[in-house]
């Protein structure tokens, strides 16, 4: 064990939807105290442009280096896709994204070599699951669908509601008629409306959550550099910051991370050169 290992694991997102990371994180480490940072003020990231979510992303991690976590999970499927190299680049902390985990998950579930990706249009643009698939394995076919309308969707709380069901018949059929056998879900987002999906993809279709691929791959990480908290007689604590009000954080938090957070606080980020 290293002198780090007991600090918390920093988690940052756009806004309010990296918490069903936190919240897939939490079930995997629970005696982990973890630093969420919600981008609230400038959400959402799915729709800028690769140079603005970059510039957004490392002013996130700079956050939380200064906040002494001992690792950084970049919970945002957007800036994952984007901004994942330069962060490392930038930063000394060991820093995870969602991508490879869950590319690595449907290649491991895929038996027809078929794999969706339903994400924001900034994510599907950036081909990053496409690259991440291709390291597993060439051959794969993927098939990538931006799905711009169900972010909003889920933040209104229609889970169940018929326009949703509409809206993914819409997106799904596509896929679907090209006979994707695995489906990843990637965007934070998309794990509360992984029954409604479900229900139109069928059983035989796999669903692939990025958030609880993500836990499984820091669990197996941090296990292998020695910067998992010792101390397992205790409960992990979630400190959260955002950067608009707090109130309507704190609101919706309870839906995406299952339980209702501790009071959440209000930061401004410094603005940061980023080094090309
Ligand atoms: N967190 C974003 C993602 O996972 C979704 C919300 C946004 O567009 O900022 O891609």
């Amino acid at each position: 064990v290293t002198a780090k290992a007991h600090l918390p694991i920093g988690i940052f997102d756009s806004g309010i939807g990296g918490l069903t990371v936190v919240r897939e994180v939490h079930r995997a480490l629970p005696h982990e105290d973890v630093v969420y940072l919600g981008d609230t003020a400038r959400v959402p990231y799915g729709t800028k442009s690769p140079e603005t979510v970059t510039r957004f992303a490392c002013e996130d991690a700079q956050f939380l280096v200064r906040k002494k976590v001992k690792a950084i999970v970049v919970a945002c499927n957007t800036a994952s896709a984007w901004a994942l190299a330069t962060l490392q680049s930038q930063f000394r902390v060991p820093i995870f994204g969602v991508i490879t985990p869950g590319a690595q998950a449907a290649w491991e579930k895929t038996r027809n070599r078929c794999i969706g990706v339903i994400a924001t249009a900034a994510t599907i643009r950036s081909r990053a699951y496409q690259v991440a698939i291709a390291d597993f394995d060439e051959q794969a076919k993927v098939i990538a669908c931006p799905c711009p309308l169900l972010v909003p969707l889920v933040e209104e709380g229609w889970l169940e509601h018929k326009v949703t069901q509409a809206v993914l018949q819409e997106y799904l059929l596509p896929l679907l008629r090209e006979k994707v056998d695995t489906l990843i879900l990637g965007c934070t987002h998309y794990p509360l409306l992984k029954s409604a999906i479900g229900r139109i993809a069928g059983r035989q279709v796999a669903l692939v959550d990025s958030a609880e691929c993500c836990a499984r791959f820091i669990t197996e990480h941090l296990g292998r550099a020695k910067l998992l908290n010792p101390q397992r007689d205790r409960k992990g604590r979630i400190h959260s910051y955002v950067t608009d009000d707090t109130e309507h954080f704190e609101k919706m938090a309870d839906r995406f991370l299952g339980f209702p957070v501790e009071q959440a606080w209000k930061v401004e980020l410094p603005a940061l050169l980023v080094k090309r």
